[in-house]
């Protein structure tokens, strides 16, 4: 797109900031900064001042298998489940695109070293993790790994140093997720350079159809993947194409299922899979009633327990009948670095809105979903800040917890 163009359309959307520096830059930032404003989906920019707070629907329990349930049926379950992976119909997703802020760490969120002795990234150990399955099975599934343009390029060249970690190359394959523009709270795109956009990863809600841009439709297609099991990079305990869970899924006949811990406390941070107007959804702990979040039922356990991990499984069929359904677009307010006055600024108080689609909003869609209530200890250890909670240091005592050297 040329200058005149490129004027013409942020003059449509009202964003002719982006064109401030034009005159002071060189030729090639200029070419630079006209193709990545050609990129910017300003679509987004519609759901500013929006009222996303529609009032919660009747609200009831998941369709649930707990613990006790999963230990009864685990023969049959993973019977099933291995059959699933034998057969190559089922693959995994790795959801890596996300900038992991809170961490701090410029590097993917996979690179992470939270080996003490030694040198163990979260990738490594997620692929530790997949080879438990797989060498049990027999097979390697498919594994496709969705990353950012940000972190696209240095996640590829990990894998590929690290000889994918003993996995059969053939059957990893990357993808990149979309990006949305950053804005101020008046709305206006941000630029990141005077010569780049503000951009960042547009949420994890976009994983399937991405994928499908991709152009791995017709590999699911010829491969017979009946399902995908989609998973977080920041849980270290993450066990991933879980052959129980597979198994408890196929059986239940649902359209997706997810792998779920009991909630701590009602005032625990994570979202809760329910049921909302007979459909089932996540409901965030701030959108949660305190009434609901700490009802309790005659075993005096929370009846709102199923706390969400990010990891589910999703029949590929029921994707492909709703993954061009527009998805709710959730507004984040962040400190966004930008160009003020001519000069970059690093803000340390959130200053404008990002734009996400989530995968959670995906499970509505489906219509039908299996709450799997997993062990906490043995399969949640997410790692989203340096200290604290939910933090490296959580995350290093529950691996050593389960056994694994650090
Ligand atoms: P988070 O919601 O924790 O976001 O991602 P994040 O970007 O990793 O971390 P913060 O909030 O900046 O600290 C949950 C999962 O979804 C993926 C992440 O990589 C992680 O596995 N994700 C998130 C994407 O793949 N794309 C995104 O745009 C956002």
């Amino acid at each position: 797109m040329d200058y005149l163009k490129t004027k013409k359309l942020l003059e449509k959307y009202s964003q002719l900031q982006l064109l401030d520096y034009y005159g002071e830059l060189s030729e090639e930032e200029q070419k630079y900064l006209l193709s990545d404003i050609s990129s910017v989906d300003f679509s987004v920019l519609e759901n500013l001042g929006a009222d996303h707070k529609k009032p919660l629907g009747k609200i009831s329990p998941a369709d649930a298998i707990t613990i006790a349930d999963m230990k009864a049926g685990r023969e049959k379950f993973e019977e099933v489940g291995l059959k699933a992976i034998r057969e190559g119909k089922v693959a995994a997703v790795l959801l890596a695109g996300g900038q992991g802020t809170r961490l701090g760490s410029s590097l993917p969120k996979g690179m992470y070293n939270i080996g003490v002795t030694r040198k163990l990234t979260i990738f490594e150990q997620q692929m530790n993790n997949i080879r438990e399955v797989t060498d049990r099975a027999g097979v390697m599934f498919h594994l496709f790994i969705m990353t950012s343009a940000s972190n696209d390029s240095a996640t590829r060249s990990y894998f590929e140093e690290n000889n994918y970690f003993g996995y059969d190359p053939s059957k990893v394959h990357f993808y990149v997720q979309k990006l949305a523009p950053a804005c101020s709270k008046e709305g206006k795109i941000y630029l990141d350079e005077k010569y780049k956009v503000s951009q960042s990863p547009n949420g994890n809600g976009g994983w399937y159809s991405s994928l499908i841009e991709g152009g791995y439709g017709p590999l699911l297609k010829e491969e017979g993947v009946e399902w995908l099991n989609i998973y977080a990079v920041d849980n270290v305990l993450q066990r991933i194409c879980d052959p129980a869970f597979i198994g408890a899924t196929l059986l239940s006949g649902c359209a997706c299922s997810g792998k779920v811990v009991s909630k701590v406390s009602p005032e625990e941070r994570v979202g809760v899979l329910c049921k909302e107007d007979g459909l089932p959804n996540i409901i965030e702990y701030y959108e949660m009633p305190e009434e609901l979040a700490s009802l309790r039922d005659e075993k005096g356990e929370l009846v709102y327990r199923y706390g969400v991990i990010l990891n589910y499984l999703f029949s590929v069929e029921g994707l492909n009948k709703i993954y061009k359904n527009k998805l709710p677009c959730h507004l984040a307010f962040k400190a966004i670095p930008h160009i003020e006055n001519g000069v970059r600024v690093t803000p340390a108080d959130p200053c404008g809105y990002k734009f996400e689609t989530l995968a959670v909003d995906i499970i509505k869609l489906m219509g039908s979903c299996l709450a799997v209530e997993v062990e906490r200890e043995r399969e949640f250890a997410p790692v989203k800040n340096k200290t604290g909670v939910d933090s490296v240091e959580s995350a290093r005592e529950l691996l050593k917890l389960n056994g694994v050297k650090l």
